[in-house]
């Protein structure tokens, strides 16, 4: 079995790009090694989650950031273009040598380091805004809503099992239920949400993930 069908037979396919691999079965190793041979793979510049680019003037003005599990970095790169000292924290090592040297031609306030946050989460009341996009591990949650100040804001994106195409993870554990996000981040405070599903005509809106913002009281 090559590599490719003994990730595709953990059901676990990513959720950008189905011949990517985001697996949490296996031992980080070799999912690191995964995802260095995708981003050594990937073009173009890096994107900004949605919750993150409609809502980025929710941002404070300056403070600490965090883009948690950050791929290639774009929701770092607009948090450090806005004002924000940033950290950008990823498995994967191709993905923060590349967010660096983009960092390095922009003069940004920046620190991309390897880090694998489930080991490592961040520690308590250290950040003012902390990104999550397309990273699913519901164990962090409490750590999360540790690490931000008083008033800080939490921007969460990922894919919800009411999603109306083939696009994302098929495993279900990496799909959001019902209202999750909601659950998860119950001691923030509410400020934007978004999951639409399969409500009414499904070739309008963003359908397959959920958006949210919330903020730390
Ligand atoms: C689907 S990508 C999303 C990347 C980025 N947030 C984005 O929106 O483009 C998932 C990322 O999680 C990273 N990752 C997986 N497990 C991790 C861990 N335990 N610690 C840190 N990063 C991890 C992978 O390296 C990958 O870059």
């Amino acid at each position: 079995m090559n590599d490719l069908s003994l990730l595709a037979a953990c059901g676990q396919v990513c959720i950008h790009n189905p011949s990517a691999i985001c697996v949490k079965t296996m031992p980080t190793k070799h999912e690191q090694k995964k995802w260095d041979c995708r981003y050594a793979a990937t073009e173009g510049k890096p994107r900004v989650a949605q919750v993150l680019r409609e809502n980025h003037h929710l941002l404070p003005t300056s403070g600490d950031a965090l883009d948690l599990a950050c791929g290639l970095g774009g929701n770092a790169l607009l948090l450090a273009q806005s004002g924000l000292t940033v950290q950008a924290w990823d498995l994967s090592s191709v993905a923060i040598d590349a967010l660096r040297s983009c960092v390095a031609t922009e003069c940004l306030q920046m620190q991309a380091a390897v880090r694998d946050v489930e080991k490592q989460p961040p520690v308590p009341a250290s950040f003012d805004v902390i990104v999550v996009s397309y990273f699913l591990q519901r164990a962090l949650a409490p750590a999360l809503c540790a690490a931000l100040r008083p008033g800080g804001l939490l921007f969460y994106q990922t894919f919800i099992k009411d999603k109306v195409s083939q696009q994302g993870p098929t495993n279900p554990d990496f799909l959001l239920a019902e209202n999750e996000l909601l659950t998860m981040f119950a001691p923030l405070r509410l400020r934007v949400y978004h999951e639409a599903g399969a409500l009414g005509d499904i070739t309008q809106g963003l359908r397959n993930e959920a958006l949210f913002v919330g903020q730390k009281t």
